[in-house]
């Protein structure tokens, strides 16, 4: 996979949250995008878990607080800084992240 654009940031501004899916050669590739403390993070879209998504709805990732991402299906809580599940059936383990960059107002990963 090359270089894609993933999301503006204006598409954070809602939930703080985009849910992004990628079908490539036959693929199918999940992620989220973050705005947290003013860093923007992403992490594949895959509960360490049961490896389902973690959102019910659209761009819904963060708790009612705002504070940490939550998976909706087992109520399992994670560092939106690390991804590190902090509360939950799979606590100590953590989502996968991935680097990204934000060029003016897109934001690009380079998903291998
Ligand atoms: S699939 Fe996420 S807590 Fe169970």
């Amino acid at each position: 996979m090359a270089e894609e654009v993933l999301c503006r940031l204006s598409d954070l501004d809602a939930t703080g949250a985009k849910e992004i899916v990628l079908a490539r050669d036959g693929g199918r590739y999940a992620f989220f995008v973050i705005r947290y403390e003013g860093r923007i993070l992403g992490f594949e879209n895959s509960c360490p878990h049961a490896r389902l998504p973690l959102n019910w709805t659209d761009d819904r990732f963060f708790d009612i607080s705002g504070t940490y991402l939550f998976c909706a299906n087992h109520g399992a809580v994670f560092d939106p800084l690390t991804g590190l599940c902090t509360r939950g059936p799979c606590k100590g383990q953590s989502l996968k992240s991935f680097p990204l960059r934000v060029d003016g107002e897109v934001v690009i990963a380079d998903i291998a």
